[in-house]
């Protein structure tokens, strides 16, 4: 009895386990996942996912601007992504008189729809296995720069033949370290416009403070429009382009969602690192995630309290807050979750196991009886090499002054190539555009109190004193627009050198550009070996689990990850509900604390239960589903990704992940690690009523 009861739990335990660990390729589905897809109940077929004949949800998957994910939801090219994805292009769009930000944007016709320059969205047209080809000509007794040579050699040939004879953007990228090359033929749209921003208090509801974590109450989501030539091709901006007809729009569910439901999401994840040895894991939370935090830490205590002062600074710097805070809170979760689930152990057993299993084969000792103690030599060599370089970009690069010295170095670089020096006229509309996005005061505080911080850490390398960098911002030609004009009037080439050589930013530009760069020269080589290691013993790492599924790292490009909906044990004794309504954000109201800010007109729909058709009841109270949690492997580059449920409808809008399980870059746990999700039904709730934009609800198929 006691033993049927042990198996009867070992087997409940087995089929309770639902999240599954991994970014799959979509086009190797049907090979590797379809069975357990199903089998968790997925209603669809691999070929509905990723089909390159006859069209699948694939088409309507899009890269969202430089690291997003997007979906397309209409036949008019509607895209909807997060509100952090569209953050940048809306504060771009912002001026103290229309601050989008804070009241957000509702446009209440085509005609209002407001062109974001800069912002793309990108498709997907085709993913080919060119691996063999990439591969050519490389041998095992060549040299690691010699293989290297050979393989971006390769790379570059094929890209530009492709390109050539397919007529799209093409990409080869890495997988498994080299052991796999895919190619990407994409599409490009570049004529993007602006549908709908909802205001802080609803995109950005909760901050910082509620950011990286659960419960959740933010309606993270935008809405952009794709436009094309006549030809519904990709076209620069122009007033006359038309919508773009997609290949596949999808169908939103407002059915809802339920507990074990089996979802999925489709989109582009940025970069994992799953495979590091131990020796790798202690470099992150060692050197890496304490060295970043730190800094960030100083850069955002300077830059809060100037944006809270003033409005001005505010819009000029909370796309660039963002950015910076997100990533400190994210380092310092990954850390955290890193020592708590003992990482470093882990991977040491891990190794140990695998150790033993190569020492007992003749053949694989031969093969694979140094790859761990090799790859241990390398993360030794670059110990400090590694640290310089992260205290140069957390540190120095974080001065906006300092940087933009680049541009007098571009300036340097072509004078004596120009017909006329009045074509330095050009680097006007860039300067001024820097202006628009800098406050000096503020860089200013920021570039002492870092370049401090890396003195301190960098202490056989030291660089700055007060007075160096008061002359910065005090004399150096970029420190403000009317002294760049002024260089600008100089007509002698000679002179104009002389000048831009002894300016200040230029200068420190120059010296840390050239340090950095020397420093990576001197770590190339090592990470050459690195990676050729890793080449080694991702494919020893198979061979050792046979008959395990593998996937590759995350490198931005499309990955199909599935679980289900669920909630979570994130520690003992707590759990945590798979989703949260408008009342628990309507309790954490607070109109004295910015990022607690619940609009008026939302406060007033609460009020009046004005919810139309995307209400449901929970615990006895009439109510809107705000976001959900779910057993999904997602990262950054996620963001905006749609989440599918069986039938591959759309039921949300990935945004996030919870705090315990921030570490899912580096280890996976799938008892802490959850994504978050809006739900579609708050998205459309939100569009329909505090947006009043029942004419974008109008394009869109919705099915219950
Ligand atoms: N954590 C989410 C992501 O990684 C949301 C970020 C939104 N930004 C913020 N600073 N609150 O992108
Ligand atoms: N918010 C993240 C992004 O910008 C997604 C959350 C995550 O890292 O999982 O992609």
């Amino acid at each position: 009895m006691k033993r049927k009861l042990f198996f009867t739990f070992l087997f409940l335990c087995t089929i309770s386990l639902s999240a599954k660990e991994g970014m799959w390729l979509p086009f190797l589905l049907e090979k590797m996942n379809e069975k357990e897809m199903k089998d968790m109940g997925m209603k669809m077929s691999a070929k509905d996912i990723y089909d390159i004949k006859n069209g699948s949800l694939k088409d309507a998957v899009v890269i969202f601007g430089g690291g997003c994910t997007g979906e397309v939801i209409s036949e008019q090219g509607l895209v909807l992504t997060n509100h952090h994805c569209g953050y940048g292009a809306a504060a771009a769009l912002s001026s103290v008189s229309h601050d989008y930000l804070t009241n957000g944007y509702w446009a209440r016709n085509k005609e209002e729809e407001l062109p974001c320059p800069g912002l793309s969205v990108t498709f997907i047209v085709n993913i080919i296995d060119v691996t063999d080809k990439v591969k050519e000509g490389v041998t095992g007794y060549m040299s690691d720069s010699t293989k290297n040579f050979k393989i971006t050699s390769n790379i570059a040939r094929i890209e530009k033949e492709m390109k050539a004879s397919s007529g799209y953007d093409t990409q080869i990228k890495s997988f498994f370290y080299d052991n796999a090359f895919y190619l990407f033929l994409t599409e490009k749209f570049t004529d993007i416009r602006l549908v709908g921003f909802p205001p802080n208090g609803v995109g950005k509801f909760g901050g910082d403070t509620d950011n990286w974590a659960w419960p959740r109450h933010t309606g993270d989501f935008s809405l952009f429009r794709i436009y094309a030539n006549k030809n519904n091709k990709p076209a620069l901006y122009a007033k006359e382009n038309q919508v773009y007809k997609p290949k596949r729009a999808l169908t939103l569910n407002i059915g809802g969602v339920k507990e074990k439901d089996f979802t999925m999401v489709y989109g582009f994840p940025g970069r994992t690192q799953e495979y590091l040895t131990s020796d790798g894991v202690a470099e992150v939370m060692n050197t890496l995630d304490p060295i970043r935090i730190a800094l960030r830490e100083k850069k955002l205590n300077i830059m809060d309290a100037a944006m809270r002062d003033n409005k001005e600074i505010f819009i000029k710097y909370a796309s660039k807050q963002a950015g910076i805070a997100n990533y400190y809170k994210k380092w310092k979760g990954e850390l955290l979750g890193l020592q708590i689930n003992d990482a470093i152990a882990k991977k040491k057993a891990q190794e140990a196991s695998f150790q033993k299993w190569v020492n007992e084969k003749k053949i694989t000792s031969e093969q694979y009886g140094h790859v761990l103690a090799d790859l241990a030599t390398c993360y030794k060599t670059q110990q400090h090499a590694i640290l310089w370089n992260e205290y140069i970009n957390e540190a120095i690069w974080s001065s906006d002054l300092i940087k933009k010295g680049s541009i007098l170095g571009n300036m340097l670089s072509a004078i004596d190539t120009l017909q006329s020096l009045d074509s330095l006229k050009k680097y006007q509309t860039e300067m001024i555009g820097f202006y628009k996005s800098i406050d000096m005061a503020t860089d200013f505080s920021i570039t002492k109190q870092l370049y401090k911080m890396y003195d301190a850490g960098m202490e056989s390398t030291p660089f700055c004193s007060d007075a160096q960098i008061d002359a910065i911002y005090y004399n150096s030609y970029i420190s403000t627009i009317e002294k760049f004009n002024s260089l600008l009037q100089v007509t002698n080439r000679e002179d104009l050198k002389t000048v831009i050589q002894k300016d200040p930013s230029y200068k420190t530009y120059h010296y840390f550009d050239s340090v950095q760069k020397a420093n990576l020269i001197l770590v190339r080589a090592n990470l050459l070996k690195l990676n050729s290691q890793y080449n080694i013993y991702l494919r020893a790492l198979q061979e050792y689990n046979k008959g395990k599924q593998f996937y590759p790292d995350a490198n931005s490009t499309l990955r199909v990850t599935y679980g289900k909906v669920e909630g979570a044990i994130p520690q003992d004794g707590m759990s945590y509900a798979f989703n949260t309504t408008l009342d628990g954000a309507i309790r954490k109201n607070n109109p004295m604390v910015e990022e607690f800010k619940i609009p008026e007109k939302l406060m007033d729909l609460y009020n009046r239960k004005d919810y139309g058709r995307y209400s449901i009841m929970q615990n006895g109270h009439k109510t809107v589903p705000l976001a959900f949690l779910a057993s999904n492997h997602t990262t950054g580059g996620n963001s905006g990704s749609p989440v599918l449920n069986a039938k591959g409808e759309l039921i949300g809008t990935n945004f996030d992940r919870i705090w315990e399980g921030t570490m899912s870059d580096i280890l996976f746990d799938p008892n802490l690690c959850r994504n978050i999700s809006v739900d579609i039904r708050y998205t459309l709730f939100i569009i329909e009523k505090l947006g009043d934009a029942k004419w974008v609800i109008d394009e869109l198929k919705i099915v219950q």
